[in-house]
């Protein structure tokens, strides 16, 4: 889909997409060809249930007088808030029903009162976020399947500001795409050295990316990480991505991704229903991946460093059992009594191996970790844990700019001692029902020196089998946008006043 800025110009075929504000306001441009066509729209509101709430949306099957196909109405709710999300759920819902109802071309008048550039280019970001589609191994489809809007066209005063104001949020959308193509690939394609290797991409933007192997791995002692790959025809890998935008001796801010590229449970193997979903447990990696993209792809002014953990957990005759104990590369061991708990083996070694190389001013690593986190939070937030107060307020802000939102869960001492072994310094399960998502955080604590430091378990957020406004269902890159609004306001030097 084309996306373009323009000037007010005539509209002469497809649809033209005009904004209300709650209470059936029409904009003075939506008054104009209100009264040209005789009322017909104001009409159209009157008859339908339609009154202009943000992401409504009423199709009008355009009258002659203005010469084109149809009129969408398009509800941006209260307006005037200084909150984008409306803006870009709004920009979702006029993608989805274009393309719904087959058009090929709309333009969107944008004459709202005020900041109408910022609105354009919200709606914009909006409309490209829900205009991803994964269908490359869709070799069969009609012409009716596949989406038909090929141009949307913003109409604003200052098209030149708009555009401007777009292109970084354009880059987001890069990294979220990006994201959800590695999150909906298959497993048999995506695999450690594959999805390794798509990140090598990235370079291209100026990132550098290391991709180490086991041999490499054994050398460091990561004992934790390599246990997990073990089972698996698919070795593991460590990847390591620097964007460095910031000053030469600014220490970097790092994410850290688990990147189970398929989670069959290992030997403690999952039940068969559902297994399929387990592609996605490298979602967390894949967000890391994503998420440099974007900062790289918009020169984000930040030193960032982005880590992927990743492994196949398989079982069969290598496979790792119930009842080993490993050695990380703390040099804590560790006692697997459940091999599907793998995710935090691997980010074990990869959180020690980041602090220890990266000293860096703070961590957050992404993980699909525990199913009990979707039981506690369903798909509406994030779980969050932190060793650090200033950080979880940080990120909680970011995620409620942004609409990925994260709900911080408590840690303790009390739940801490609950991984304590019988046989080595830790173990991977506390063996009891309770608290499992926090026991899980607790164990990822303990390979976490000083230094700053958030886990968001995202195994409820990575995907959704829903439609939402500006993620379409499937894989949802949950935590780029997140992520790149706390970089943003927190870590990147102001552009220079000139
Ligand atoms: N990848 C799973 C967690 C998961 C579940 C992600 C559902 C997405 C959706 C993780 O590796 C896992 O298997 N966790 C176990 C831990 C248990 C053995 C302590 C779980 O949550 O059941
Ligand atoms: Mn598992
Ligand atoms: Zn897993």
């Amino acid at each position: 889909m084309q996306i373009s800025f323009s000037p007010p110009r005539q509209v002469k075929s497809g649809t033209i997409v005009l904004l209300v504000a709650e209470g059936r306001k029409l904009t003075p441009e939506g008054a104009a060809l209100d009264r040209k066509s005789g009322k017909a729209l104001s009409r159209a509101m009157d008859a339908s249930r339609f009154t202009g709430k943000a992401e409504e949306t009423l199709a009008v099957l355009a009258p002659a007088s203005l010469g084109v196909a149809r009129v969408l109405l398009a509800g941006i709710g209260k307006g005037g808030a200084k909150d984008r999300a409306p803006w870009q759920n709004c920009g979702g819902a006029i993608f989805a029903a274009l393309n719904g109802a087959g058009e090929k071309t709309a333009a969107v008048l944008v004459d709202v009162a005020a900041d109408a550039l910022d609105v354009a280019a919200h709606l914009a970001y909006g409309a490209r976020l829900r205009s991803y589609r994964f269908d490359k191994y869709r070799t069969q489809q009609k012409p009716e399947q596949k989406p038909s809007l090929a141009s949307l066209a913003f109409q604003v005063g200052d098209a030149a500001a708009a555009k401007a104001a777009f292109t970084p949020l354009d880059r987001i959308v890069d990294g979220v795409f990006l994201t959800r193509d590695l999150v909906s690939e298959p497993p048999n394609i995506l695999y450690p050295e594959s999805l390794a290797a798509r990140a090598k991409a990235l370079t291209k933007l100026g990132v550098s990316v290391e991709i180490l192997d086991e041999k490499k791995m054994a050398q460091l002692g990561m004992g934790a990480l390599l246990g997990v790959g073990q089972g698996s025809a698919r070795p593991p890998r460590l990847l390591v991505m620097q964007w460095k935008g910031g000053g030469a001796k600014e220490p970097p801010v790092a994410f850290v991704g688990k990147g189970i590229t398929f989670d069959t449970g290992g030997i403690s193997i999952k039940p068969a229903d559902h297994m399929w979903d387990m592609k996605y447990d490298m979602g967390g990696a894949g967000t890391v991946i994503g998420l440099m993209m974007a900062l790289a792809g918009r020169k984000a002014k930040v030193n960032v460093v982005g880590i992927g953990a990743l492994a196949e957990n398989m079982p069969g005759g290598k496979a790792q059992r119930p009842g080993d104990i490993v050695t990380s590369m703390s040099g804590q061991t560790i006692e697997v009594l459940n091999t599907d708990a793998e995710g935090r083996l691997v980010l074990a070694d990869a959180l020690w191996y980041c602090q220890d190389r990266f000293k860096p001013k703070l961590m957050v690593n992404l993980a699909t970790l525990t199913g009990a986190i979707v039981i506690a939070l369903g798909s509406e937030h994030a779980g969050l844990f932190s060793n650090d107060d200033k950080l979880a307020q940080q990120l909680t802000a970011a995620g409620l700019a942004t609409g990925e939102k994260l709900w911080r869960m408590p840690m303790g001492e009390a739940y801490n001692k609950m991984m304590d072994s019988d046989a080595a310094d830790v173990k991977n399960i506390s063996g009891g029902r309770g608290a499992s998502s926090i026991t899980a955080a607790t164990f990822l604590e303990r390979f976490v020196n000083k230094v700053p430091w958030a886990h968001l378990d995202i195994a409820g957020v990575a995907w959704t089998d829903k439609d939402k406004p500006t993620v379409p269902k499937g894989a949802t890159a949950f935590g780029v946008r997140l992520l790149n609004r706390f970089v943003r306001d927190n870590f990147e030097r102001a552009p220079k006043k000139a």
